[in-house]
């Protein structure tokens, strides 16, 4: 054959090659994956990260629990004022103006983008997977279901937006993912309904709520749906390395669409989202939840303690104004009906009563702060869970029904979850380190010598009720070390 012919059909070959097989979009897929990775592994920075910085990032991964630590405990330590503002905020949001000192929100790591990151902490609590996922349906259907007040679909959306324009609060429709799955639960509720009217009978042929077709969407339905996929499974994973759908960076979409298509490249993603949780000031998990408290009031509380005693001393913090009317009181996870109750005389202190506690605030003080406050909190919570779901009776989410449930639906979870089971297998690794370090942090005398020289001269009976929660805290964990087991119930 002709040399110049047989070179243009090796050219020809090499141009259609790469075209004509789906390897091309996997190599691009890995390239796009791995240049992330590297890029988010760069900033990581392992110094110093037990000391509490100037800001503190809660970084609430939804239904885990974070909510009583906002407001059982940050809440009683920071001023509304040191609160930043919210990114879904939009029109107010910038932290680098404000001098503010804790975020607490649904948005992903890539948030910290926006953040001065030398001198922000990061904390957050991880949940079993396949509670979250159970916990995240049930709180769909829960909030969904109290719009059923209303006659139809479209008086209960043109209602919603009425109340929205006018409160200043911020309601679970703002918030992501609430944002899309209440929504969308919502018109499933109202289109079961108006079925069900329209064949003129309320009789349900099942006994199982969480597969009642005729009240509402079955669990397998949803953990099936693209939006479940696209917001829920491996929801963790992805929110601690900064690929949620709600993603700041605008080249995380390609990346979290990529670890879809190609489940192996997962294992960056986890890479990355485990190193971030190694850099954390404190991980905490839902299931251990008692240990997990005590260990925050002591790692995190202590120090919010100390850094605002100090930051008053010199003056900084001090001038922040306390009397603003306190929008930040309204919470992420409840709509403008709970922020009035929480606003009114319960016991949420207000913004100025948190003023004087800080004078006087201990770490003994605030795990009874606590304890009142997380107790209340529930029984306001199971109150309105009970109302909402009386609306779609006789479904209803118990502890039983969920014992019921299909090994099948089980198993589906856990396979679209493989990213976020791993990763919490991870944090309880690290809780576990966390613990061995609190517990021989109590033997270190730099540590206590510390604690002796921010608490000023004080005369023995205080530096006795200044260690005594480290001594209980000891206590409870040498207690708790021999019983902690790894919890992987449903
Ligand atoms: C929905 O309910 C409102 C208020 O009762 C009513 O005015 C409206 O006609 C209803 N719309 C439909 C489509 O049924
Ligand atoms: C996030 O997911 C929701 C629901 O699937 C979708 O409507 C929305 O467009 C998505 N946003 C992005 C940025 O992909
Ligand atoms: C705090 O508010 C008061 C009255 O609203 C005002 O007079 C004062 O200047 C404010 N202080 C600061 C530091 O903004
Ligand atoms: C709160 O309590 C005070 C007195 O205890 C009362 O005057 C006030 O009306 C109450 N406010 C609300 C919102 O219940
Ligand atoms: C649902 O179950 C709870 C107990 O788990 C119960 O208190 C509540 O009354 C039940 N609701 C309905 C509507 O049956």
């Amino acid at each position: 054959m002709d040399p110049t012919v047989k070179c243009t059909i090796l050219l020809i070959l090499l141009g259609l090659v790469p075209n004509a097989f789906p390897i091309n979009d996997y190599e691009h897929c890995e390239n796009v994956v791995k240049k992330w990775a590297t890029t988010s592994l760069k900033h990581e920075r392992t110094e110093d990260k037990h000391t509490l910085k100037d800001l503190l990032f809660f970084l609430h991964v939804p239904r885990t629990g974070g909510r009583t630590y906002f407001h059982c405990f940050l809440k009683k330590l920071y001023s509304s004022s040191l609160e930043c503002p919210r990114s879904y905020d939009k029109l107010r949001f910038d932290p680098s103006k404000e001098k503010c000192r804790l975020l607490v929100t649904h948005d992903d790591y890539s948030i910290t983008s926006k953040l001065p990151r030398d001198r922000t902490s990061v904390v957050t609590i991880l949940r079993n997977p396949i509670d979250r996922v159970f916990s995240t349906y049930e709180f769909s259907v829960e909030v969904a279901a109290r719009f059923l007040v209303h006659p139809n679909l479209t008086s209960a959306t043109q209602m919603t937006i009425r109340l929205r324009s006018k409160s200043k609060g911020v309601s679970t429709l703002d918030i992501w993912p609430w944002k899309y799955l209440v929504p969308w639960m919502r018109e499933d509720l109202f289109a079961r309904r108006d079925a069900r009217k329209a064949r003129g009978t309320n009789d349900v042929t099942s006994n199982d709520p969480y597969n009642m077709e005729d009240m509402a969407m079955p669990l397998l339905n949803y953990i099936n749906d693209p939006i479940a996929h696209e917001i829920v499974h491996n929801g963790a994973t992805f929110q601690i390395a900064g690929l949620t759908n709600n993603s700041c960076l605008p080249e995380s979409h390609e990346v979290r669409h990529c670890v879809d298509k190609y489940h192996n490249l997962g294992d960056y993603v986890l890479q990355v989202a485990k190193k971030r949780l190694d850099n954390m000031l404190y991980v905490g998990l839902t299931e251990d939840h008692r240990e997990s408290a005590t260990m925050f009031a002591n790692v995190v509380g202590q120090q919010v303690i100390s850094q605002l005693a100090n930051s008053k001393a010199i003056g900084e913090g001090a001038t922040v104004n306390r009397s603003e009317p306190s929008s930040s009181l309204s919470d992420s996870e409840l709509d403008q009906n709970t922020n009035s109750d929480e606003k009114g005389n319960g016991t949420t202190l207000s913004s100025d009563d948190n003023d004087v506690k800080q004078d006087s605030m201990t770490v003994g003080k605030l795990m009874d702060t606590y304890e009142v406050c997380i107790s209340s909190l529930r029984k306001t919570q199971t109150r309105r869970r009970i109302a909402s779901l009386k609306r779609i009776s006789p479904a209803n989410f118990t502890k039983e029904a969920r014992l019921r449930v299909p090994q099948m639906v089980l198993q589906r979870i856990q396979s679209l979850n493989k990213l976020d089971l791993e990763l919490y297998q991870y944090a309880q690794g690290i809780f576990a380190k966390q613990h061995k370090q609190a517990a021989e942090s109590l033997f270190d005398t730099e540590t206590l010598g510390s604690i002796f020289v921010y608490s000023g001269g004080i005369n023995l009976w205080d530096a006795c009720l200044w260690t005594m929660p480290f001594v209980l805290l000891f206590i409870f964990l040498f207690v708790n070390a021999k019983r902690r087991t790894l919890k992987v119930k449903i």
